[in-house]
């Protein structure tokens, strides 16, 4: 079975989906986390990042992984070629980049690639942009999670504090989080869209344990159990 979560960044996809994950016993993968590694790889080899072939090579010959911390049935560690990058990857530079690099549509298709081959070995809650209208449009269940501007800033800002990693101004992650909206919903193939069939959640007001709740009921329903 594949639950897809889309929606814009910070609307808690993340905690959603590995909660979901841990409650249900799948498998969790992050989708933006493998961009992230295609943005990161990129500026590491002073590839340009408008340059799509280059960037397509990467995302074709880096293998990207994922692991655990102990004890941690969710897979939170990110590995590019076996070396670790967890916190590379969630830095101010990897947000500004990771829109371009993700709006390159021979990177898409090789990650694509990857995405489906990975969900077809379970079950699997898949996070990101386009996993309910492109990666698996025939997800069990499609969930497009938003939440407002400013809730979402306000996410992102304590996030960042707990990780001690990106930037900790309001009105900075705001602006950054309105300008990758725009990219990732304009951008030509793949935008950021909710699928026909996908339920909509807003998470502003709401708790994360109550969408978690109401994801993994709708699972079982589908499921029939
Ligand atoms: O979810 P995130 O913020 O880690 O995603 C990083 C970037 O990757 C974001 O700008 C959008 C892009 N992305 C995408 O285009 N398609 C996906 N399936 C997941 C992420």
């Amino acid at each position: 079975m594949i639950i897809a979560i889309d929606g814009p960044s910070g609307a808690g996809k993340s905690t959603v989906a590995k909660a979901v994950a841990k409650h249900l016993g799948f498998s969790c993968l992050d989708t933006g986390a493998m961009y992230r590694c295609i943005a990161l790889a990129a500026l590491e080899a002073g590839v340009e990042l408008s340059d799509e072939q280059r960037c397509a090579s990467i995302a074709r010959e880096k293998a990207i992984s994922f692991g655990h911390v102990e004890g941690d049935p969710v897979p939170k560690r990110v590995f590019i070629d076996g070396v670790e990058v967890t916190d590379d990857i969630r830095t101010a530079r990897i947000d500004r980049s990771v829109s371009i690099v993700s709006a390159h549509p021979l990177v898409r298709e090789a990650l694509v690639e990857q995405q489906r081959r990975l969900g077809h070995q379970g079950d699997f809650v898949i996070e990101g942009r386009d996993i309910g209208t492109v990666v698996f449009p025939k997800a069990e269940v499609k969930v497009f999670l938003t939440a407002s501007n400013e809730e979402r800033a306000r996410r992102r800002v304590l996030q960042n504090e707990q990780r001690g990693v990106g930037s900790v101004d309001f009105d900075e992650v705001l602006a950054d989080i309105v300008r990758r909206d725009e990219l990732d919903s304009s951008r030509e193939t793949a935008p950021l869209i909710a699928a026909e069939d996908a339920v909509r959640m807003d998470s502003t007001g709401r708790t994360i344990e109550d969408v978690i709740d109401d994801i993994c009921t709708r699972a079982r329903a589908a499921r029939g159990f």
